[in-house]
């Protein structure tokens, strides 16, 4: 398998309280070429796992792979749409895009980048603004844009369109299905919205609340361009998964509550 995450836990350590076990026991091979979401509670562990495929985060037990290689530090095979946006508040938007580029590529071609991928984003009217006089849903997207430009291998996103109206939300979700299928990338994708995981992805990786785990491995056997009829079936079968994980984040809740 390409991506392969073995037995991977990852605990933090907090002041005067028991260290907080946020992954437990993750196992999850990935091929070259899959689209796969990451659907789970909030504070399950979304973005810890996917901040340790980046090699951004050490696992406190197990180890991440990729192409046989332990990860252990980033690097130009892996690009990530954070969260949040964070760019470089001191770069124009179009310095935020070529930035990462400047290693692989001649001037023209950085530019040439940033452009295509600005327009795909819908922001090419602001490639010499700076990220403070965006908004951010705009920053969010100039995000997407500089992790496309890359145009590395594996992808990482993290609710990449999480701030987004629904229409721009919409025409992104298209312009990352096309890219993916129109190229050999790899794609994990963290969502909250069942709608966008099962529009996209082949396998959906449906997440237990903290300590995280891997509670079902969810494939998604409809033809590309997904239609709504067909997905809402499926939309029903997730959401009743998923249902009981966010009843237990919040009885726990309220059972830590109720002893303080
Ligand atoms: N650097 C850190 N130090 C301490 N605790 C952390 C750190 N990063 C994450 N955590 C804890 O690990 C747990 C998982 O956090 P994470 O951000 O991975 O959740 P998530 O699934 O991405 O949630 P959301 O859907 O809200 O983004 C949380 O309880 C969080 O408090
Ligand atoms: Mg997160």
């Amino acid at each position: 398998m390409y991506l392969n995450i073995n037995n991977v836990s990852k605990s933090f350590q907090r002041r005067g309280e028991q260290p907080l076990r946020a992954l437990e026991n993750i196992n999850l091979s990935i091929k070259e070429g899959e689209f796969v979401s990451l659907l789970g509670p909030s504070g399950c562990g979304k973005s810890t796992l996917l901040s340790m495929i980046a090699g951004l985060a050490k696992p406190s037990s197990g180890n991440v792979k990729l192409a046989s290689q332990e990860i252990t530090e980033p690097g130009p095979d892996k690009s990530m749409v954070f969260q949040e946006p964070a760019l470089f508040p001191w770069m124009s938007v179009k310095e935020n895009v070529t930035f990462p580029l400047r290693k692989n590529m001649n001037k023209r071609d950085r530019e040439g980048a940033a452009w295509e991928y600005l327009k795909m984003v819908h922001l090419s009217q602001f490639a010499d603004n700076y990220p403070h006089e965006l908004s951010g849903g705009m920053q969010q997207r100039v995000a997407i844009a500089r992790a496309l430009a890359m145009n590395s291998k594996l992808l990482l996103m993290d609710e990449p369109f999480g701030a987004l109206d629904e229409q721009t939300r919409l025409v992104l979700q298209e312009e990352v299905e096309k890219i993916w299928l129109n190229t050999e990338k790899t794609i994990v994708f963290v969502t909250h919205s069942i709608r966008e995981a099962i529009k996209l992805s082949d396998r959906i990786m449906i997440m237990s609340a903290r300590p995280g785990a891997i509670i079902s491995d969810f494939k998604v056997n409809l033809s590309r361009p997904r239609q709504q009829k067909d997905m809402a079936l499926l939309e029903e079968e997730v959401m009743a998964m998923l249902k009981t994980e966010i009843d237990n984040v919040m009885k726990e809740e309220l059972q830590y509550a109720g002893n303080h």
